[in-house]
């Protein structure tokens, strides 16, 4: 028996033979912490002092292993991720501590002898650049610069409004404390986190595989006045080095762009061997809510540095759960070019990643592709080329077919 649980297949409702087979040998190492099944529960975990403090624990447990995420936005909006080889492990929160001025040690998982990785993400600042006299879609920085915001000085809504147990969902939203142009009078910053109990992909573009194991994170700007006709936006990004290294940034091409349209690359950061934590996203962010060739934008991903020439914004819940030694390395994502669609057009833009601990998900070719390719070579030499297309693009594949029950 198949287990088709996806409507994502071009055909039919059922794999075909060689696709089946395909699947065998792709039956790569599955997952960092092998597990086939998590229970994937998501909570808001209240501040005991009443104050409007947003935490929100997904906790995703297996056999063997539990994955926590941690996401806040007590400072700026921030994730822990922490993976432990026991399916008991807890998470403890001392509020008192964690609003402190010295948090050191407000949240930890226990038993901690079990964590067998962890690492965090703090989204820092939103920039703007006026991209008017810049015609070079790669140029660094895109634009002339305004003075950024700050995501530590937004204010931000109450998460459990917005949690949504049944799509294992909830959003920040945010704006400026301080915000003398009333540029985000109608507007809004979000941070929609997602869950999932299975496997599978979202209905809308980037559309990016997603396990048991990830959690996906859309950023999106929505309704705030932009400060000139040509505006592009950045975002900046600071994550805990691993030693005295920073993460390492891959990109990963393809030939099948069906899932997210003339998108042929997969950028990928990657914390070190495994077991190890990952982000995965497409180059690629929308200006409108129904994401299309028509509104794809180019997203550009500077390389990591180690942050130490600059400060950023401290985030508490990073320094609770790690302590005040850590080396932070940071990048850039900057979002679409001057010419082409942009925010510009709906004053919208959408921006998806995936983060997770082990193994990261790859796509395989798509049905679509691999039926115009069987049809094309015929089976025995699409059996042919398909597999040394798998042995030349690496052993450390992730096949996204269900195995056979
Ligand atoms: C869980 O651990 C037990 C004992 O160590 C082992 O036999 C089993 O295969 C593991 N299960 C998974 C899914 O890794
Ligand atoms: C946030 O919303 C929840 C549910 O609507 C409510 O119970 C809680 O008191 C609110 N928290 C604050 C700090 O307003
Ligand atoms: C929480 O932290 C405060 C301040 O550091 C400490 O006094 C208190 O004992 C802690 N509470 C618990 C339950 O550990
Ligand atoms: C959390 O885990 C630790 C270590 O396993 C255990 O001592 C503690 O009782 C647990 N706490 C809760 C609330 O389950
Ligand atoms: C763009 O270039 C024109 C002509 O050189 C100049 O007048 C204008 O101030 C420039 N605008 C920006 C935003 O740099
Ligand atoms: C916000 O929206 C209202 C009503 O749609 C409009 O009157 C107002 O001018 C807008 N404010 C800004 C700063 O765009
Ligand atoms: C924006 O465009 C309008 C109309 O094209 C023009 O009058 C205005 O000067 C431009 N503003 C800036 C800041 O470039
Ligand atoms: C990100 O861009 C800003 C503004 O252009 C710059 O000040 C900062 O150094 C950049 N950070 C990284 C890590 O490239």
């Amino acid at each position: 028996m198949c287990s088709c649980e996806e409507p994502r297949w071009g055909w039919g409702h059922c794999a075909p033979g060689p696709i089946l087979l395909l699947s065998l040998l792709l039956a790569a190492p599955f997952g960092l912490l092998g597990e086939e099944t998590r229970q994937v529960t998501l909570e808001v975990i209240p501040d005991s002092m009443g104050l409007p403090q947003n935490l929100l624990h997904i906790r995703a447990v297996g056999t063997n292993s539990t994955l926590h995420y941690v996401w806040s936005s007590l400072g700026p909006p921030a994730v822990l991720l922490v993976a432990t080889n026991t399916p008991h492990s807890n998470l403890s929160v001392n509020w008192s501590r964690l609003l402190s001025p010295e948090p050191d040690g407000a949240l930890m998982v226990l038993p901690k002898d079990s964590i067998q990785f962890s690492s965090a993400l703090v989204f820092t600042r939103l920039f703007e650049f006026d991209s008017t006299n810049t015609s070079d879609v790669a140029a660094e920085p895109p634009g002339k610069p305004y003075p950024p915001y700050s995501l530590a000085e937004f204010s931000w809504n109450n998460i459990s409004d917005s949690l949504d147990p049944a799509t294992l969902s909830a959003t920040f939203r945010g704006h400026p404390n301080q915000d003398p142009t009333r540029a985000f009078a109608n507007g809004s910053l979000a941070f929609r986190v997602q869950a999932f109990s299975r496997s599978g992909r979202p209905a809308q573009p980037p559309r990016l595989l997603h396990t048991m194991d990830t959690c996906q994170l859309e950023v999106a700007l929505v309704g705030a006045s932009p400060r000139g006709n040509r505006s592009l936006f950045g975002l900046e990004v600071a994550t805990l080095g691993q030693g005295p290294d920073c993460p390492s940034m891959q990109e990963q091409h393809s030939i099948d762009d069906e899932y997210a349209p003339a998108v042929f690359q997969l950028d990928q950061l990657l914390w070190g061997s495994l077991p190890s934590g990952f982000v995965q996203w497409r180059p690629v962010a929308f200006s409108q809510k129904q994401g299309g060739r028509e509104s794809a934008l180019p997203c550009q991903a500077s390389p990591l540095h180690p942050t130490l020439a600059y400060p950023l914004p401290q985030s508490p819940i990073v320094r609770a759960f790690f302590g005040s030694h850590n080396n932070f390395c940071a990048f850039n994502l900057t979002f679409g070019a001057s010419t082409g669609p942009g925010y510009w057009d709906q004053h919208y833009l959408s921006w998806s990643m995936l983060l997770g601990v082990g193994t990261p998900p790859v796509d395989a070719f798509s049905p679509l592709v691999l039926g115009i390719m069987a049809v094309a070579l015929g089976a025995p030499g699409f059996m042919l080329l398909a597999g040394g297309l798998f042995l030349l693009l690496g052993p450390k594949r992730y096949s996204e077919y269900q195995p056979i029950n």
